[in-house]
């Protein structure tokens, strides 16, 4: 099985739109599960279309049981937790409920990784070969618990110079991680929301700065700032599943080829 966390110093670059299309992706060449690590829980508000059950995600006060109960509650089987969604369709562990959440956070950082990393073993028993691990905007605890429990960490940044620097100064803290971790084998960056013709310039000196770097790169493939993205997630798709959106489908397709070459 091969996981994958999905992260970023910066919030609204393009996470949890990028963590779906991944899974969806993925999904084409073999089981696959997303995992919604923020207590925010969007992730599942990008699903509701693809199974009826999910439609009660927009009403108030409705709380799935996921990942932070898992974590805090040994009764609790994972089977029961992860929802199927159509064939050939990402399945989904939701975040959990906000008590669990609270629980967890008092719970020193180790407890946390342990838990996700034994987490992720039965997630394997299950027969999933792929995981994408949605985190919250920064690196605090859930997140850095996804990142090192994982294979590899993919940080989506935007090239703006507000992005770019706020990206650097949490380039020591990914180092940090690497080295911490046992499972983790690679750290890659996507550039997203990118627009080809603005952003040529602030692309190249962000690669540049990377090559200097061992331990995390920049990948070749981008995610382009396209409007079919925010209209699949309006609905409730992903992009693949909107007829129009092939040349989009392909760049998501791309950097999932990009991904698995590196994770190996
Ligand atoms: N490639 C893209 N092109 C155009 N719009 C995009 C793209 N990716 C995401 N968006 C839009 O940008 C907004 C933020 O995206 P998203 O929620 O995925 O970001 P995030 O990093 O997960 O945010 P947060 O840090 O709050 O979790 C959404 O409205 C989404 O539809
Ligand atoms: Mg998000």
């Amino acid at each position: 099985m091969t996981s994958i966390s999905i992260s970023s110093q910066k919030g609204g670059v393009g996470k949890t739109t990028l963590s779906v299309n991944l899974a969806y992706s993925f999904a084409k060449l073999g089981k696959t599960l997303i995992i919604d690590s923020d207590p925010n829980g969007s992730v599942g508000h990008l699903y509701q279309r693809l199974d009826p059950s999910l439609k009660t995600i927009s009403e108030p006060g409705y709380q799935p049981r996921g990942l932070y109960n898992m974590l805090t509650d040994s009764e609790l089987s994972l089977a029961d937790c992860i929802i199927e969604t159509a064939p050939n369709s990402p399945s989904l562990l939701f975040a959990g409920t906000v008590d669990a959440y609270e629980t967890l956070e008092e719970c020193p950082a180790a407890n946390f990784e342990s838990g996700l990393g034994i987490l992720l073993e039965q997630v394997s028993d299950l027969g999933y070969q792929y995981v994408i691990i949605d985190t919250a905007a920064g690196l605090f605890k859930p997140s850095r618990a996804a990142i090192k429990c994982s294979d590899f960490g993919l940080i989506v940044q935007h090239p703006s110079p507000i992005s770019d620097h706020t990206a650097q100064q949490g380039m020591r803290m990914y180092d940090n991680l690497i080295r911490q971790s046992q499972q983790l084998k690679q750290i890659s960056i996507v550039l997203s929301m990118v627009d080809e013709a603005d952003d040529s310039a602030a692309i190249s000196k962000i690669r540049l700065r990377y090559n200097k770097l061992s331990n995390i790169q920049c990948l070749d493939q981008v995610i382009t700032k396209d409007p079919i993205y925010q209209k699949a997630a309006q609905f409730g798709y992903s992009v693949s599943s909107m007829s129009q959106s092939s040349s989009v489908t392909d760049q998501i397709d791309a950097l999932r080829d990009e991904i698995w070459r590196k994770s190996i």
